[in-house]
């Protein structure tokens, strides 16, 4: 789905979340979502944090499982993603503290095997995820499943490509202080989604938003894998569907 701009496509993205939390508040049971962080989801939260103050959202019954998050990585460094989601959606919502799950970039590299399994396996038991949010990295990345990664790849540490690196760099204030790893959910935990949204805004995102859509279905783009998902739209800005 193609919007003349990236404002008036979040809020519709936003309504839609809005909708599933109303439903399952409706029904006593969890909302499961997926989130995202960087850029493209910023005005999504911004939608979802002026709903609660002005429509009375409840977020009471919502259980969040975010995507990623650099590693190692300190919650309370400016740069992780645990403070990104605080900062943009939790801290302004009334989401219980219980109900947030963000992969935690402190844990041991003895434990860390372990503990990929059991988020995994914790998405699992609410029945996986209701809806799942998701940016795109220039790489073709979805989370931080990097080229090569496998189609049912489940959560675990990833290497960060060179280009995943460079992107984020300004952040970190220069390339040498940008993590060199990172957690991430898998293209298998977020094919389970009964729901996706893919996010796409700008020009600089027109080359790999052809490739994902367009191109050959690969783990060179990992991406591409959610061409095989019978439930996922892509929604884009003008610029960042100019190549389609
Ligand atoms: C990071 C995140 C991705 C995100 C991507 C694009 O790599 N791990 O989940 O999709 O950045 O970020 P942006 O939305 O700022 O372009």
């Amino acid at each position: 789905v193609i919007f003349e701009s990236s404002q008036e496509a979040s809020l519709l993205v936003a309504r839609e979340i809005a909708n599933l939390i109303q439903r399952k508040n409706e029904l006593n049971e969890p909302c499961v979502l997926g989130l995202a962080t960087g850029s493209s989801p910023i005005k999504v939260y911004e939608e979802l944090v002026r709903m609660h103050k002005e429509e009375g959202l409840s977020f009471a019954n919502v259980v969040t499982f975010n995507l990623d998050e650099y590693y190692p990585m300190d919650k309370n460094d400016m740069q992780s993603y645990y403070h990104f989601m605080h900062e943009h959606l939790f801290h302004h919502v009334d989401i219980p503290s219980e109900n947030i799950n963000i992969p935690d970039g402190q844990v041991s590299a003895e434990e860390l095997q372990q503990y990929c399994i059991d988020y995994e396996m914790k998405i699992i038991s609410y029945g996986g995820l209701d809806f799942q949010l998701l940016g795109i990295g220039r790489t073709g990345h979805i989370g931080f499943n990097e080229p090569g990664s496998h189609v049912n790849s489940g959560t675990r540490s990833i290497t960060l490509d060179h280009v995943t690196r460079v992107d984020a760099a300004s952040t970190f204030l220069g390339i040498d202080n940008v993590p060199r790893k990172a957690i991430t959910m898998g293209i298998g935990t977020v094919r389970n989604a009964k729901r996706i949204v893919l996010l796409g805004w700008g020009i600089s995102k027109a080359g790999i938003i052809k490739k994902t859509i367009e191109g050959e279905v690969s783990s060179q783009v990992p991406a591409t894998y959610l061409q095989e998902h019978n439930n996922t739209t892509f929604v884009l800005d003008t610029e960042a569907s100019s190549e389609l």
